[in-house]
């Protein structure tokens, strides 16, 4: 059955951007605005962010949004546009005090300001040393931000399509002019028309094996939208935050380095004393990770294996159980290790997409070189590419990321509502997506995604991770593409309407495949090691060739056709990055 919706704007995905630009819409009631979330907007990603979001608040001690710029810009490895960070740093304390009056409740100093640790990457005075400047609310920050948008969205009456599945995007006469939803519980078919829609989705991170992201982070909005002919930016560089816990990849907060906590390897040693003299274990994450991987590889891995510990014993019971009560908590749940008393076994874990949907700095798509905005289609968070994360995003950036685009995006998208007529929706809107499901639906004698989204993973683990070369790339880009071919026979048994998450599954394994193909065609291409990408067949950054952005377009005929784009510079020009 299909059904039919009109709203003005259309936000997909209950996240921390889609909840902020939604909060946005809502404060005018002429504006009919929707939230279509494939789950309940409180199990969103956002909620799973822990240490912080950071600004310049200065708290604790000096500190100023123009050294927090050049901590991004040093941090991005010179990609990130220095324009759009120059105003998310800016914008920072604004909103900080704007989600505290939502009634954030934030972890307090003695004197009753909001409390700031340091983090990864976030300097005193352009480099010297750590600043504190990631506001948290112990190590729930994100769960915090999580459940105040979603509250302020009720309050605003903003209406919820939840676990609603966002599958398509309709494109008509140049302009977005809405969507098409499948109903998780009964399987129906809905199409929104609407005159502007935000995609903010979130991240891919299941395209890897060890991962800190949810199972629901498939990259569909990215997906869906690159097969609808709209770029993607800046593929090739995705984040592995260092401390995932062992064999699980759940994240382990960068604020536990934060508030003291070292990492050790199998002889003991703090080895990032070798690795990043001044910054140590805060050092930013491309760096911390990867040293983490060196020190395993050459055999100093905890016993011999992939993990190295981070100690956080010497910071006592109180500081443990009041700021890092989370992480304690899943430590003593998954692993059996109260980290009061032992050291934590971790393992670097794929985290954040730096690239992503190509968006001005007030969320607008922009689909080429030039800027051309893509007229109603909107996208903010982790799905965007603004870019303020270049080739490597500080931590507590991407918190801050979601409620300064989110609400850019918002209110970029009522001025568009009051001016723009809602668009002619194309003809047969959902046609496409029901010949995708017949035929996920008409194979009986295939084989379960669940396989092939092992194997794609483990590919995408060993050859297109932290260390990276063209010749375990071309073997990833092989196997992607077997493993496509192998996708057109994959066998859904479930073939009923009602909660059909096998269905879904292997619809999300389609985006899955597009998503680590488009990262492995990026990323073979760039000859070059910049920030999160970095070959150990070009073992340097190469500004004179490589200093711009990658955009990916899928041709005519489904092949990848890569395309670039000039970073912006303003002040900070790029130099050789130490820590
Ligand atoms: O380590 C963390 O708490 C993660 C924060 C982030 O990714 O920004």
């Amino acid at each position: 059955m299909i059904h039919t919706h009109t709203y003005d704007a259309l936000v997909v995905g209950g996240g921390g951007a889609g909840l902020m630009s939604a909060i946005y819409l809502s404060r005018d009631p002429s504006i009919k605005t929707a939230v279509i979330s494939k789950l309940y907007p409180t199990r969103s990603h956002t909620g799973a962010a822990q240490g912080g979001i950071c600004a310049a608040l200065a708290n604790l001690e000096e500190d100023h949004p123009e050294w927090h710029a050049f901590d991004t810009v040093k941090g991005s490895d010179y990609l990130g546009d220095q324009d759009a960070i120059e105003v998310m740093c800016e914008e920072a304390v604004d909103v900080i005090i704007e989600l505290e009056h939502m009634g954030l409740p934030f972890s307090r100093t003695p004197d009753g300001k909001i409390a700031q640790r340091p983090f990864g990457g976030h300097t005193h005075h352009f480099g010297q040393g750590p600043v504190r400047r990631s506001c948290y609310a112990a190590d729930r920050t994100g769960h915090m931000i999580l459940q105040t948008l979603y509250q302020n969205s009720i309050k605003n009456g903003v209406e919820f399509f939840d676990e609603y599945q966002v599958v398509d995007v309709l494109i008509n006469q140049g302009r977005c002019v809405g969507v098409v939803a499948y109903e998780v519980s009964t399987g129906d078919l809905h199409v929104f028309n609407a005159k502007a829609v935000l995609f903010s989705t979130g991240g891919f991170g299941r395209v890897w094996s060890i991962t800190s992201n949810a199972f629901a982070n498939t990259g569909d909005g990215p997906a869906i939208a690159f097969r609808r002919g709209i770029p993607l930016e800046d593929m090739e560089f995705y984040q592995f935050h260092p401390t995932g816990i062992y064999k699980l990849g759940i994240l382990i907060t960068e604020g536990v380095r934060g508030e003291g906590g070292v990492l050790r390897n199998d002889l003991g040693e703090r080895f990032m004393e070798r690795y990043a003299p001044t910054m140590k274990d805060l050092a930013s994450r491309d760096v911390v990770a990867r040293a983490i991987n060196q020190e395993i590889r050459e055999g100093r891995g905890i016993n011999g294996k992939k993990y190295v510990y981070l100690d956080a014993t010497h910071l006592g019971k109180d500081v443990i159980e009041n700021k890092l009560p989370d992480i304690a908590d899943f430590c003593r749940t998954y692993l059996g290790v109260d980290p009061v008393k032992d050291p934590m076994p971790i393992q670097p874990t794929a985290h954040y997409a730096m690239g992503g949907i190509p968006t001005d700095m007030n969320g607008r798509v922009i689909t080429d070189a030039s800027n051309t905005v893509l007229e109603g289609l909107y996208a903010a968070g982790e799905t965007a590419c603004v870019s303020v994360h270049g080739a490597n995003r500080l931590g507590t950036n991407s918190l801050l990321d979601l409620v300064v685009f989110g609400r850019r995006a918002g209110l970029d998208m009522a001025r568009y509502c009051l001016e723009a007529e809602i668009g002619p929706l194309p003809e047969n809107p959902t046609a496409d997506i029901e010949a995708t499901f017949a035929a996920l639906l008409a194979t009986t004698d295939g084989e379960p995604a669940a396989r092939l989204r092992e194997e794609l993973q483990d590919v995408m683990q060993d050859e297109v991770g932290i260390f990276r070369e063209g010749k375990g790339m071309e073997r990833a880009r092989v196997k992607i593409r077997e493993l496509q071919e192998r996708y057109a026979k994959v066998v859904v048994m479930d073939k009923g309407t009602r909660f059909n998450t096998d269905l879904m599954e292997a619809w999300e394994l389609g985006n899955l495949l597009d998503l680590a193909q488009v990262t492995t065609e990026s990323a073979i291409n760039r000859t070059e090691s910049r920030g999160g990408h970095m070959r150990e067949d070009y073992l340097t950054r190469n500004d004179a060739e490589w200093l711009k952005h990658t955009l990916a377009y899928r041709d005519a005929r489904g092949e990848i056709e890569l395309r670039y784009k000039p970073v912006t510079i303003t002040k900070f020009q790029p130099k050789e990055r130490v820590y």
